[in-house]
């Protein structure tokens, strides 16, 4: 899909779909603002007349197609609601570019023109076009590379070219803002891609080429670990995971330097358990498909890595990501196993299914011991959060409150929302281990929180966030705005946290 911005007359553009806005007014009237009043009069009122006739009522991503009889060079024109009147956000703006992009794709559309934003929305020209970039990219976006074409809908083809109109000549904002848009979208479609593949080709291996092939292609450093330098290095957590899989584990190690003053730099980490059955502590089969996605932290930072290798911040990262399946098998790690993690810390094993904090406890401890600062955990870790916070919001746990709201700032700019959990230390009381450091689980009651105590355990005093993506990193319904399948959540965050403190410092 090609982006480019556009500066002639709405009446002149030339596009199978041209896209127009509509909000609803404080009275509850639909209002046509900027370009789409234009349009509105070349049709002879026909907008104002199917928004009176509460047709259409201007609601976020509402879809109205038009024919344009000839009157504009565009053949189809799209009215989509952006909402409520002063309640626009960029996400207002990446909805409706989603919205309205999917529906032209399934109508064959080639070409889309957007004429979504205008001078007085109170969104800024760059962040507005960089939301309606990522909308074009994420809504269209679709995994049919195991089906015939004739099974995969549309015409199998897709949106080539879109085009954004320019306001008030914004050009130069605009043409920023697609590039941002461009590189953090892409990203995502990129962890999508690594998190819908199915667990028989996504091994730690695969997850490990095609991490490295990233890096190759996009200059970043890269070096994976294996067996035996694990053993090494004595990651017990994650070793103990891999040792009922058929699977060898791998530790994969990506390097961003933006900044070549200093060593130190942020770490990001994923985990990447390219399939949970729970091991020993078997799960229940229902669903357990949807658990190939359980490396969708893995996913979400090496995206962003390819994002930040496209953006290029001032700042160093590191990405972390610790690889295994979770398998039952005659060498399985068992309930009642003591396993000692790489910092010292001996942890006793209660629930097989727990793994994740067992292979990101090595990983955390790795990167304490790298001197990288802050450290950013992103894991599909509990069913509790699940629980909580639904599919709307990712589970936020930090020992620091300013990486807290830069975190929740960061995903504001992404559209992706963030809650605050707690880490008091009431909560340690349930993971206390009569024969070992700490024990593994914390049974029910908050099972998230606990979870996030016990990665609390390998940080030491470094300033830490852990993201728990569980309820967010798959949707399993069609949305109008994104295909049922991996989400690709946090991996814009992510990159928007790096550009974020990288212009900080
Ligand atoms: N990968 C799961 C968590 C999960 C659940 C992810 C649902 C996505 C959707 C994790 O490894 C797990 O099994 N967690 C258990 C831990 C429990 C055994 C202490 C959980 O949360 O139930
Ligand atoms: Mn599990
Ligand atoms: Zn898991």
């Amino acid at each position: 899909m090609e982006f480019q911005v556009i500066t002639s007359g709405v009446k002149d553009v030339a596009c199978d779909v041209l896209v127009v806005g509509a909000v609803r007014g404080q009275g509850g009237q639909v209002e046509l603002p900027g370009t789409t009043a234009t349009v509105d009069n070349l049709l002879n009122g026909l907008l104002h007349e199917i928004s009176t006739i509460e047709e259409f009522k201007g609601n976020l991503g509402e879809l109205a197609p038009i024919h344009t009889m000839g009157r504009l060079a565009a053949r189809r024109v799209l009215l989509v609601g952006l909402g409520e009147q002063g309640k626009l956000t960029s996400q207002s703006f990446r909805r409706a570019s989603a919205v309205a992009a999917r529906q032209a794709q399934s109508t064959g559309a080639r070409t889309l023109c957007l004429a979504l934003n205008w001078s007085g929305s109170g969104i800024d020209a760059e962040e507005g076009a960089q939301a309606e970039v990522e909308g074009a990219l994420l809504g269209t976006y679709s995994f049919r590379k195991y089906q015939h074409s004739e099974q995969q809908g549309s015409n199998g083809k897709g949106i080539a070219k879109v085009d954004l109109l320019s306001y008030d000549s914004q050009q130069a904002q605009l043409q920023e803002g697609i590039r941002r848009g461009v590189a953090l979208a892409e990203a995502a479609n990129f962890a999508r891609d690594l998190v819908n593949e199915p667990p028989n080709v996504m091994t730690p291996t695969e997850l490990a080429n095609r991490a490295v092939a990233m890096a190759k292609r996009f200059g970043l450093e890269y070096q994976v670990l294996d067996r035996p330098q694990m053993e090494e290095l004595g990651m017990g957590g994650l070793l103990a995971v891999s040792q009922g899989s058929a699977q060898p584990p791998k530790f994969i190690i990506l390097r961003y330097q933006g900044d070549k003053s200093t060593k130190q730099g942020m770490a990001l980490v994923g985990k990447g358990i390219t399939f949970d059955t729970g091991g020993i502590s078997l799960k229940p089969p229902e669903r357990m498909d949807e658990m190939k996605g359980d490396m969708a932290g893995a996913a979400a930072v090496i995206g962003a890595m390819q994002a930040i290798a496209t953006l290029k911040p001032p700042i160093n990262v590191t990405a972390l990501v610790p690889t295994t399946e979770n398998m039952p098998g005659g060498n399985a790690y068992r309930p009642g196993d003591i396993v000692r993690i790489m910092n010292g810390k001996t942890i006793e094993i209660v629930n097989t299914d727990a793994e994740g904090r067992m292979i990101l406890s090595d990983a955390l401890s790795y990167a304490v011991r790298e001197g990288l600062s802050p450290i950013i955990d992103v894991a599909t870790l509990t069913g509790g959060i699940v629980v909580a916070l639904g599919n709307v919001m990712t589970g936020l746990f930090c020992n620091n409150e300013q990486l807290c709201q830069e975190i929740i700032e960061a995903g504001k700019l992404a559209g992706e929302k963030y809650w605050p959990m707690p880490l008091d230390e009431e909560y340690a009381e349930q993971i206390k281990s009569d024969i070992a450091d700490i024990k593994q689980t914390g049974g029910r009651p908050a099972s998230s929180v606990t979870a996030a105590k016990i990665l609390e355990n390998f940080v030491a005093s470094t300033q830490w966030a852990h993201l728990d993506i569980a309820g967010t990193f798959y949707v399993d319904s069609k949305k109008p705005y994104q295909e049922k399948g991996a989400t690709g959540t946090a991996t814009r965050t992510l990159a928007n946290l790096a550009l974020l403190l990288a212009h900080q410092q």
